[in-house]
């Protein structure tokens, strides 16, 4: 059974040990096993920290050289097996050497439209390097990485893990130069590494001018007779029927009351700041511009449902906001507004720690982000049991997004029916959308839940569009007659992309992009996803070379009521959405690639899946796919 100390001096050793990663000691690193030592040292030798010890390894030598691997497995008390599984499972990590300079250009369809696949061809060519390999002088390596989250100043690419937003052929030549020159990066022009803000449209939630410990003091003054802070804070979230803005849109306050009851201590806040849906970048702004808004959002949520601990989890491709939000947690921590006796108030002990993510988009998932939280491979769990009963080392969690916190906060100073104010019916309040794609102006727009389509189209400067993609791949694409359609969870749910396509682009080669991406990022546990991912970008491979015929659309049909039916997860639930909505929409863009009706299949799906058959111990014939799947 885990066994924690009591609360107070549980969050005490937290803030001590958070504390020193904001000014960590400078070490003499000469080898790999000094590097790991100063990781351990850094983060602590408990096997949760694995994944922030190899990220530090990762950033400190390039890749992970086994001798490291085996160190920390001894230093953590861990099977070498499972440090080595770890280290395989997430995109940023590389048991192979990397150049000395690591770049990873960011490959979403928006960067794809702007550019990037010529921009990379160009690297590549001035740098003598291949895609995918190291140079033989082992200076730099050169690939890709799923979603940067820059579409708004897009092409981008990371260099060793930091951000070089707005490509062109001439700061192209600038990099080349500078890696050429051998240049160490803190030598680089700051320019270069500059990611702009691009909010274009405020709202409450992006220019509320709430000052530090706000919420908090109007949470204390919504006391009940008993002096009790918890219950009128829950019932207030509740009241304003906020719903999750990480897109599955489930009621926060229900969430929140559900962790509450339950018996086990401590309890834990987690802020999903994952962001990995292609499209969406509004998280990355409100956690550059309102950082403090979601600290005081995780906080109330501590106060309502009684936690010590809190975690944002940071996507790996935002790594270059470590800084700056730690410095708001230390600010805080000296603020009273984190640490023990929250605002004066004894008892009130709360923390927050930040976990870097490291290249994984399925750890946005909330049971697959606990686990990663954990130090293991990002495999979303069964459930039930649900997180608020067994989250993070079994521990009663709740994890919301971003957004959510910060919604949060808000409703807690300015009240319920404020919130309910703005909106429609069934959605409450704001949401905040991240445009890009085909228009003048992309970037992060806030509006009343109900605005429509068209209206977002006319804002950003939208032209000829024929298609958008909302929520993202695993969202919904609409087409010209659905523009008057509305943003709401009562219409459209989403996280908050918003691609715009305008008639230049071929709708089937965005949906075969998407396909790509889900084959990619599906971590492999169940057999409908893995398999089903992988033919779904086969298929579109083939139709896209003129080898597809009608049995591969029907094929499709069928592997995306599989996916949808048989995955163990969201991720594999929704990748066959893009061919499936722009089969429904876009039809002409396939049947013109297709060689002539009647062709043979390009596949044996059922053959394919004979294996998942055998393992599952399944051979009837629900269990085939054909007429009666
Ligand atoms: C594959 C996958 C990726 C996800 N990525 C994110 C993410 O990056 N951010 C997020 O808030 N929710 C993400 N979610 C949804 C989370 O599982 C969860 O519903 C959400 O964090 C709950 O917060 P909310 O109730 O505040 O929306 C993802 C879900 C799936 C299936
Ligand atoms: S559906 Fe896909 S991503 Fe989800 S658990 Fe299965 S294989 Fe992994």
């Amino acid at each position: 059974m885990l066994r924690l100390p009591r609360t107070g001096s549980l969050v005490a050793s937290f803030a001590a040990s958070i504390a020193q990663k904001v000014n960590p000691p400078p070490t003499e690193l000469t080898g790999f096993d000094q590097v790991v030592d100063a990781a351990i040292a850094h983060w602590g030798d408990q096997p949760t920290r694995l994944l922030q010890v190899l990220r530090e390894l990762q950033e400190h030598c390039n890749y992970l050289p086994a001798s490291a691997l085996e160190r920390i497995a001894q230093r953590l008390g861990l099977p070498l097996s499972q440090v080595r599984g770890v280290a395989a499972f997430y995109d940023f990590l590389s048991l192979e050497p990397t150049g000395a300079y690591r770049v990873l250009f960011s490959d979403d369809v928006t960067d794809r439209m702007q550019g990037s696949t010529e921009l990379m061809q160009r690297m590549c060519h001035r740098l003598w390097a291949e895609p995918g390999k190291v140079t033989q002088d082992g200076l730099v390596s050169v690939g890709h990485a799923s979603f940067l989250g820059l579409p708004d100043q897009g092409p981008s690419l990371l260099v060793n893990g930091r951000p070089v937003p707005r490509l062109d052929a001439q700061r192209i030549d600038t990099l080349c130069g500078l890696i050429l020159a051998r240049r160490p990066l803190d030598e680089w022009p700051a320019d270069l590494f500059t990611v702009h803000t691009t909010v274009r449209k405020r709202g409450p939630l992006l220019s509320d001018p709430l000052q530090p410990g706000d919420a908090l003091r109007a949470a204390f003054a919504r006391a009940d007779a008993n002096g009790d802070v918890a219950q009128p804070v829950l019932d207030e979230i509740k009241r304003a029927n906020l719903l999750g803005r990480g897109g599955a849109g489930f009621t926060t306050g229900v969430k929140w009351e559900s962790c509450s009851r339950m018996a086990a201590q401590p309890r834990v806040v987690v802020c999903n700041a994952d962001e990995g849906e292609p499209g969406t970048f509004k998280d990355r702004e409100l956690l550059t511009s309102q950082a403090d808004l979601v600290c005081e959002g995780m906080t109330v949520a501590a106060l309502g449902i009684g936690a010590a601990l809190g975690f944002i989890y940071l996507r790996g491709e935002y790594r270059y906001l470590l800084e700056s939000l730690l410095a708001v947690l230390a600010r805080r921590r000296e603020q009273g507004l984190l640490g023990t006796s929250i605002g004066g108030r004894a008892g009130f002990d709360f923390d927050i720690e930040i976990h870097v993510g490291a290249g994984s988009y399925v750890c946005g998932e909330a049971s697959a982000l606990v686990e990663s939280l954990e130090g293991k491979r990002g495999i979303p769990r069964n459930r039930p049991p649900r997180l608020a009963e067994k989250g993070y080392l079994g521990l009663p969690t709740i994890v919301n997004n971003v957004e959510t916190y910060c919604a949060a906060a808000l409703i807690v100073l300015h009240g319920a029916d404020w919130f309910r104010s703005v909106g429609t019916a069934k959605s409450s309040g704001t949401k905040l959308i991240s445009v890009s794609g085909d228009c003048e102006r992309p970037g992060v727009y806030e509006y009343p839940f109900g605005v429509t389509v068209r209206q977002v189209l006319d804002d950003c400067g939208a032209q000829r569009t024929i298609a958008v993609q909302c929520g993202g791949p695993s969202g919904t694409c609409l087409d010209q007659d659905e523009f008057h359609r509305r943003i709401a969870f009562e219409d459209l749910e989403t996280g908050g992309a918003f691609i715009v396509f305008d008639e230049g682009r071929d709708m089937f080669e965005v949906a075969r992009h998407f396909a790509h991406f889900f084959a990619g990022e599906s971590c492999g546990f169940c057999t409908p996803c893995r398999v089903g991912t992988s033919l779904l970008a086969r298929i579109m491979d083939r139709i896209s070379e003129g080898k597809g015929s009608e049995h591969d659309l029907q094929a499709m049909a069928e592997l995306q009521r599989l996916l949808h039916s048989a995955s163990h997860c969201g991720l594999g639930e929704s990748a066959g959405r893009p061919i499936a909505h722009t089969l429904q929409r876009f039809r002409p863009a396939y049947e013109r690639r297709l060689l002539a009706h009647g062709v043979e299949p390009a596949f044996d799906l059922d053959g394919a899946l004979a294996r998942a058959r055998r393992m599952t111990g399944r051979d009837d014939p629900g269990a085939h796919l054909g007429d009666h799947a």
